[in-house]
């Protein structure tokens, strides 16, 4: 019998809810096709795909990231403004595509208001130049008469849109990267971008454009770029079809963190910085299959299991593990582009990983707990570590991995408490007894699972519901309670204590 132990006392932090961002990039249908479809019966006269908004919503996203990705390194905003049938139709070279252009800033700012997010703008630092990240920042922020904000103005919108967050750059280590650039060249580049827009625009917060947290770009960019940035970015993919690697190779996020976590004090303790530097793991999800060239073009239209849907939630409990650092993060991405929600003409369905997304989103509290779970663990062999597309992701090294992934967080000012738990064990349950340490549970559980047959189930157009989130009320009280996990689930279990 497995034991999860959780103790009021032991808190590890705050848990900033941004952690639950999204992110739209101008790829494949994730904008045209997916969120905005205008003349389309499911759309609303501005062209907005009602549909889509009814299913984004419950997965309350704080902070939405616009327009790439690795597009946004070809992207001018210019040509996203004013009169739409006005705009120009573009080469799109990131994804070997077309951009009509009809979804640009003003768009992009109305799907954030009526989804409840703050908007997040990348730069373009291919491209583009420091002069057009400068009016971009003035154009939407700008309060003075000057032609940028007036031009807003002219274009419907007198009041500023108050865009907070501004990213510097798209993964510009990457050879995929329009105009990408080495460490040193980047920083330097980033110097000039920053100046220019947090004078036209002090109150924003730039965040400086990070690898995967633990390279030699990190470490650079984090010692040229620390006086101006407030946070750091770090992009993962993981994913392969063994369950077992699939799933734990989701620890690689922490990893991640930790490295980069240290990166950071080190340089705001040699450079003596007061301000934090906090982490903005703004692009992360499962995605493996989709990744020719081919794909590319067809727009990688993901297609996720069961297993990758507890892959997600294993991220998601390692960013609250980790909630003093990663205090921002865009899940990527919304919709149809290794998404959570899957459109055609006529409708949609939910993937199976909205069902953490969602689940993490509305449960999540606002203190993190230090969870301790003694139980089964698995040694995953490094030979299973070579994906499909020959990537190695080095986690073996982590383990063993508890099979039972948890994490716990609470709200003092209510008593609620949130225990999240992935049982990764492909075949079997596991009975656990969850100890609250001196507290007592008063007035019963809600327990929200997601499971299905297997973990290779997936949903489909056909069978919207194969893995779906079940809910039930338990009446239970006391100071331990007895919970079995079933096999490869998610169980998000919502109770009051005391
Ligand atoms: O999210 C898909 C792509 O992955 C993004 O465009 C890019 O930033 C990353 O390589």
């Amino acid at each position: 019998m497995a034991r999860i132990g959780i103790d009021l006392h032991r808190r590890i932090g705050s848990v900033d809810r941004r952690i639950f961002g999204n992110f739209i990039e101008h790829l494949g249908r994730c904008i045209y096709g997916g969120i905005f479809e205008e003349g389309s019966s499911l759309s609303d006269p501005r062209g907005y795909r009602l549909d889509v908004l009814e299913a984004v919503r419950p997965l309350r996203v704080p902070v939405l990231r616009w327009p790439g990705g690795n597009f946004v390194s070809g992207y001018h905003w210019l040509d996203g403004v004013g009169p739409v049938d006005a705009r120009p139709r573009r080469s799109e070279l990131a994804w070997y595509a077309e951009e009509s252009n009809r979804f640009g800033t003003n768009e992009f700012i109305e799907y954030c208001r009526r989804i409840g997010a703050e908007p997040y703008i990348c730069v373009n630092m291919g491209t583009g130049s420091m002069d057009e990240a400068q009016a971009w920042v003035e154009y939407c922020n700008g309060t003075g008469n000057t032609s940028w904000a007036n031009l807003r103005r002219q274009h419907g919108h007198p009041e500023p849109h108050g865009v907070r967050y501004w990213g510097l750059g798209n993964e510009m280590y990457g050879g995929w990267q329009i105009g990408s650039l080495s460490a040193e060249d980047y920083v330097k580049k980033a110097r000039t971008f920053a100046l220019v827009m947090k004078r036209t625009d002090p109150t924003i917060e730039l965040i400086g454009c990070g690898h995967n947290g633990w390279s030699d770009w990190d470490a650079i960019v984090l010692e040229g770029l620390a006086p101006i940035v407030d946070y750091h970015s770090i992009h993962l993919y993981t994913g392969q079809p063994d369950h077992y690697a699939n799933v734990f190779q989701s620890h690689q996020a922490e990893r991640a963190v930790r490295i980069c976590s240290a990166l950071i004090e080190q340089v705001r303790l040699t450079q003596r910085i007061a301000h934090p530097i906090h982490i903005a793991f703004d692009e992360w999800n499962v995605w493996y299959r989709t990744r020719s060239h081919e794909d590319r073009v067809g727009g990688v239209e993901e297609r996720y299991n069961l297993s990758d849907a507890l892959a997600v939630a294993t991220y998601l409990n390692g960013f609250i593990r980790n909630c003093r650092t990663v205090r921002l993060a865009n899940f990527a991405q919304l919709v149809n582009a290794i998404a959570p929600i899957f459109t055609s003409a006529t409708g949609l369905f939910r993937q199976t990983i909205y069902h953490p997304l969602r689940l993490y989103a509305e449960h999540t509290l606002s203190t993190a707990l230090d969870v301790q779970v003694d139980g089964p663990t698995y040694d995953l062999p490094a030979d299973r570590e070579q994906d499909v597309i020959g990537r190695v992701h080095h986690v073996a090294d982590l383990g063993p991995f508890s099979l039972l992934d948890a994490s716990a967080t609470w709200d003092p000012a209510t008593g609620q408490l949130t225990l999240a738990v992935v049982n990764r064990d492909r075949e079997r349950s596991h009975l656990a007894t969850i100890d609250l340490g001196g507290a007592t549970v008063t007035g019963g559980l809600l327990v929200s699972d997601v499971t299905g047959p297997d973990v290779g189930a997936v949903n489909s157009f056909e069978r919207p519901d194969v893995v779906c989130v079940q809910e039930r009320r338990r009446e239970v009280g006391g100071a331990t309670l007895d919970y079995d996990f079933p096999a490869h689930s998610l169980s998000v279990l919502r109770m009051q204590v005391r």
